[in-house]
């Protein structure tokens, strides 16, 4: 029997609905807006789309939505000194750095200089460090949106086997410690890891991100398995993610599609965090 095809855009509609509603809320409680700040370093076209995106998404849930645009050859001690402003301004609720930085400026410096209440991406070590404690606060959005669409499937985790392709930081090392702190048990593959389908096809739910086009195929996967697919891949004939769709949906029992799956859950799951950062800002964190 076919798969049955996760539709991503409904579970966000449904979160979009939600946060709207808590923002009505908050709002009348706190008498603000909640207000967010991207800083965007450098002209990556991708990155730009991606925010345009995002302020929409913010938008029709009243959230409002600006950026900090600097040059690529910005210092990182600019950068910093404007996360500082921004974290002691009492008007800003929440702070995204969106990524790609450029090279000479690193990653770890700029999460760790954004004050964890108004990390909204979850990426600060403070935050990563609850999540890995099992103390979940602000978790990073992508694996929120991974556990947001198990929860929506109403997939019980307790004891499932559960196999992640990737190991970043920003999707499988926080991921992995989700699902353990829900009692899955989680194998993760990588590059390094020689004949991953050993372990794929045995998962009761995959979850890959690797970003190579056709990477699983039916062969990785258990007859009637949760499939998710993270990734995005652009290539000349649009969009795709790791999994070969139409030969892997005969197979699995659920199926995330890209575009489609994943990524509009990951958009929705930022806006959830915002509305934590926002509380953040008015109650202890
Ligand atoms: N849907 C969403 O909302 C969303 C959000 C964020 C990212 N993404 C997408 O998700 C993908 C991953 O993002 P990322 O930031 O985590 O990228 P990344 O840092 O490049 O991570 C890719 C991971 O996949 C592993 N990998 C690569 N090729 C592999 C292979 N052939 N077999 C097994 N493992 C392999 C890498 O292992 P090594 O570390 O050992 O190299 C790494 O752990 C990208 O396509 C990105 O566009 C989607």
């Amino acid at each position: 029997m076919t798969a049955t095809v996760i539709d991503g855009r409904e579970i966000a509609k449904k979160i979009r609905k939600e946060i709207y509603d808590e923002v009505v809320s908050l709002k009348s409680k706190y008498k603000v807006t909640p207000k967010i700040t991207t800083l965007l370093i450098g002209d990556d076209p991708g990155s730009k789309l991606y925010l345009k995106l995002r302020d929409n998404a913010c938008n029709k849930v009243g959230i409002t939505s600006d950026h900090l645009e600097f040059d690529e050859n910005v210092s990182e001690d600019e950068i910093t000194a404007a996360i500082q402003n921004l974290n002691n301004d009492e008007n800003i609720h929440g702070i995204l750095i969106q990524y790609p930085a450029p090279s000479h400026i690193s990653q770890d410096t700029l999460m760790s200089s954004i004050d964890p209440k108004k990390d909204v991406e979850g990426f600060h070590p403070y935050n990563m460090g609850r999540t890995l404690l099992g103390n979940e606060s602000i978790v990073p959005c992508t694996p929120l949106s991974v556990l947001t669409i198990l929860e929506h499937e109403e997939v019980d985790l307790k004891g499932k086997d559960v196999c992640i392709v990737n190991h970043s930081n920003v999707v499988g090392k926080p991921l992995a410690a989700l699902l353990l702190n829900r009692n899955a048990t989680v194998l993760v593959c990588h590059v390094f890891t020689q004949d991953s389908k050993q372990y794929t096809s045995k998962a009761d739910v995959l979850i890959t991100g690797a970003g190579v086009p056709k990477l699983i195929t039916p062969d990785h996967v258990k007859k009637d398995a949760f499939v998710i697919d993270v990734a995005i891949i652009p290539t000349e004939s649009g969009i795709c993610g790791d999994v070969d769709f139409e030969s892997v949906k005969e197979k699995a029992g659920k199926i995330t599609p890209v575009p489609g799956g994943v990524g509009p859950v990951t958009i929705a799951s930022a806006l959830k965090n915002m509305i934590k950062t926002y509380k953040n800002c008015f109650e202890d964190a």
